[in-house]
């Protein structure tokens, strides 16, 4: 017989188990959104209990199940040039700092979007490097985008995005870096697609973040406000650990680390604040 609803308690089993995992708490409110994408996959994979289904989806060796229901319960919101004012800050500010504190280091200064969703974030910064920040021409920068959701990190290669994404490129620069298509969608330039990396990664597992390392700048925006205060202050020293002394961390405009974490300093630039980890 098909399972059409879950129990309070399998989805209190559920949502403790998801919050190991992802750091994503799901309070009682979001039952409904839960519930409905669990029993979807419950119906996908022909399970026959809730049971049987979180058996399969915990101890699958491929862990491919979880990473099914991962991709569906991430929220992806994101369009490019949001809060333009902290990409202004970069261009303007921080690229010039990093070249200053990086004295004798060697290699590309790195800079992460993580979490990148679906690229508009990454390719944003990219755009602004391009066109805004003269430092370009005299230093080699490698720029990477990462996130837990592997469906929204096929959509950054793709590179194609609709006409509420792109709202806010002004016209001469939409002009110059994409391509119309069919449908009111858009092509970004191969140029602005090779810039940048993708791979996936779930920033509250540790195995998975002890490589993030040596980063000048990293964007993460708008995820922390889908953790609890714990999953925050863990995420807090993972980022701090991946910057390189004098690195700059941003983060989305209702994400303060004020009550995560004392280890970095407040800088306050003339438009956006940014927590750097100091230079020792
Ligand atoms: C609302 S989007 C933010 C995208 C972009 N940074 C922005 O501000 O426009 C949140 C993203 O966080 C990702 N995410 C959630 N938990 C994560 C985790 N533990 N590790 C990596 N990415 C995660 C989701 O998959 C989703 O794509």
């Amino acid at each position: 017989m098909a399972v059409t609803a879950l129990t309070l308690d399998e989805f209190k089993q559920f949502r403790e188990y998801f919050y190991k995992k992802t750091g994503i708490e799901f309070d009682d409110s979001k039952r409904y959104f839960v519930d409905k994408r669990i029993l979807r996959r419950i119906e996908a994979t022909g399970a026959r209990s809730f049971r049987e289904y979180f058996v399969h989806m915990r101890f699958e060796a491929s862990q491919s199940e979880f990473q099914e229901l991962v991709n569906q319960m991430t929220v992806n919101e994101t369009y490019f040039f949001r809060e333009d004012h902290q990409f202004r800050v970069l261009v303007s500010d921080v690229m010039d700092e990093v070249v200053h504190n990086r004295r004798r280091r060697k290699g590309p200064i790195r800079l992460l979007s993580l979490p990148c969703s679906t690229g508009e974030e990454p390719y944003s910064i990219a755009l602004h490097l391009i066109e805004e920040w003269p430092g370009l021409a005299q230093h080699d920068v490698e720029l990477s985008g990462c996130d837990i959701d592997t469906v929204a990190l096929g959509k950054c290669e793709d590179g194609v995005f609709g006409e509420r994404s792109v709202q806010h490129v002004p016209p001469a620069m939409l002009k110059r870096h994409f391509t119309p298509l069919a449908g009111r969608r858009y092509r970004i330039s191969d140029q602005i697609r090779d810039a940048v990396r993708f791979f996936p990664r779930n920033l509250s597992d540790p195995q998975q973040t002890r490589a993030l390392k040596g980063y000048d700048v990293i964007f993460c925006r708008n995820m922390l406000i889908y953790f609890d205060d714990q999953s925050r202050r863990r995420a807090a020293d993972t980022l701090f650990d991946a910057l390189n002394p004098g690195g700059f961390l941003f983060l989305g405009h209702s994400e303060s680390m004020s009550r995560m974490s004392s280890l970095y300093t407040v800088r306050k630039f003339t438009d956006a604040i940014v927590y750097q980890r100091p230079l020792s």
